[in-house]
């Protein structure tokens, strides 16, 4: 935003009357007469929308325990820059149907690409979002456990941490529900050669992706984290 040549405010909860058990409803309709816009990284998605009913300034989600919108956006562009375009585009989802595998459903309906999501059984994306891309009738969204099927055929290989934010407790029961989830060389072999590697990170080395794989030639993670910046 400072580039851009606006001026940005870092509120947490505790910078602001949220934390004194404000509504965000009256938040919404004090912050809409300072400010141009909300962009806001929270736990909750019911939050983001309060603040956007009430708020008639544009309100960002940045972030919630449904969604990632904007890293999603950043990843399609590192694809377009890699790639040259979203033609006939095939993305291979490794992991845990979560929140940013959600805005990689959204993506494949909205724009019609083929998106392969390699989920351990009772990971899988939330049924709504799967329903709702389903009524778009548009991309192929496909649920396949077996994760070398999953990515053979994909030019993106993505893989996200095992234990999202708030699911830290379920750390140690995630690790072993997904040891055959992760994006290691033999997994690397069952996938097209010139597949790129994205990972919205933070990474766990040795747990969703090996260090070889994130540091191979075949991983744009760092191109991919500068591009969050641009969009
Ligand atoms: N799925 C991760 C994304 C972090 C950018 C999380 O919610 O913690």
């Amino acid at each position: 935003i400072y580039r851009l040549g606006g001026q940005a405010i870092f509120m947490t909860a505790q910078d602001t009357q949220i934390s004194r058990k404000e509504p965000l409803a009256d938040m919404a309709r004090v912050l809409e007469r300072y400010i141009d816009a909300i962009v806001v990284r929270t736990y909750g998605q019911e939050e983001v929308e309060e603040l956007a009913r009430f708020a008639s300034i544009p309100v960002i989600n940045a972030l919630t325990d449904h969604s990632h919108p904007c890293q999603v956006l950043a990843d399609l562009l590192t694809i377009q820059e890699k790639r040259g375009s979203l033609e006939n585009l095939t993305v291979a989802w490794v992991g845990d149907g979560n929140n940013v595998a959600n805005s990689w459903i959204f993506a494949a309906a909205r724009l019609g690409f083929t998106l392969t999501l390699a989920c351990p059984p009772g990971y899988e994306p939330d049924p709504q979002v799967l329903a709702w891309a389903e009524s778009q009738g548009n991309g192929r969204i496909l649920l396949i456990p077996d994760a070398a099927q999953a990515v053979a055929g994909a030019d993106v290989l993505y893989t996200d941490v095992w234990a999202s934010m708030g699911q830290e407790a379920e750390a140690e029961r995630r690790r072993k529900a997904f040891e055959n989830y992760q994006l290691n060389s033999e997994l690397m072999a069952a996938a097209p050669s010139n597949a790129i590697v994205l990972h919205c990170l933070p990474a766990h080395r040795g747990e969703e992706i090996t260090e070889e794989v994130l540091e191979g030639p075949q991983s744009a993670v760092f191109d991919q984290a500068e591009n969050r910046l641009h969009l």
